[in-house]
């Protein structure tokens, strides 16, 4: 959507993408984790990203519970606060991409429409998702956070997967099997998917 204000321009840096991207050794991308709560996209994207950090290369975790408390602290879980959540994230994730950082973002994100616009921000291929593709059983079964109790008790109003609607990726670039295989192998599988990608290394 169009900027509110007016008497802006955009200002190009004379550092550019590329320029990072030669200096650090690797490209940056945003790698874009949806799934059900409890499906292990924070325990994955942390995973992963502690992997990449250990090889040297620029990456950051962009997490639902941590932005909440800050940027998008205004918002609550309606269908709108959520696009509104969504559309902040892949902003940053944007910003993040053009600093030469793989930016790793861990939202539920459960809306198609949502995932779409964030992804159009962006170069085709600079925009992995990844979908963490646990069951609706096995995270309700799992409950760390014992949400899933209180949204079936209702004490939580717009739950996803119980009183809110989970749309799944048609067609992610990567299908992660969270509830079924090791974090390990999850791990394994992103890293493989990154090389192959010209990502990383
Ligand atoms: S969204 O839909 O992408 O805007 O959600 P997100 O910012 O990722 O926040 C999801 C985490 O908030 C907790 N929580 C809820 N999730 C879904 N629906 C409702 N109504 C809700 N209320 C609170 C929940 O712990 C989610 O954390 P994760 O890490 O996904 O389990």
């Amino acid at each position: 959507s169009p900027s509110k204000a007016t008497n802006i321009v955009w200002h190009h840096s004379t550092v550019t993408r590329a320029a990072r991207a030669h200096q650090r050794g690797h490209r940056s991308a945003i790698l874009w984790f949806t799934g059900l709560s409890g499906a292990g996209k924070s325990t994955l994207a942390n995973a992963v990203n502690s992997a990449l950090f250990e090889q040297g290369l620029a990456c950051y975790v962009l997490d639902g519970d941590n932005v909440r408390h800050g940027l998008c602290s205004d918002l609550g879980f309606s269908d709108a606060d959520r696009e509104e959540n969504i559309r902040r994230i892949g902003e940053v994730a944007k910003l993040f991409l053009d600093a030469g950082v793989v930016v790793l973002t861990a939202f539920v994100s459960p809306f198609r429409a949502d995932r779409q616009r964030a992804r159009a921000l962006v170069e085709a291929g600079d925009f992995l998702e990844i979908h963490c593709a646990a069951g609706l059983e096995v995270c309700e079964q799992r409950d760390t956070k014992g949400l899933y109790a209180k949204a079936r008790a209702g004490e939580i109003k717009e739950f996803t997967g119980i009183s809110s609607p989970y749309e799944a990726p048609e067609a992610p670039e990567l299908l992660v099997a969270t509830g079924e295989q090791s974090l390990d192998d999850s791990v394994a599988q992103v890293m493989a998917e990154l090389e192959r990608r010209g990502i990383i290394p």
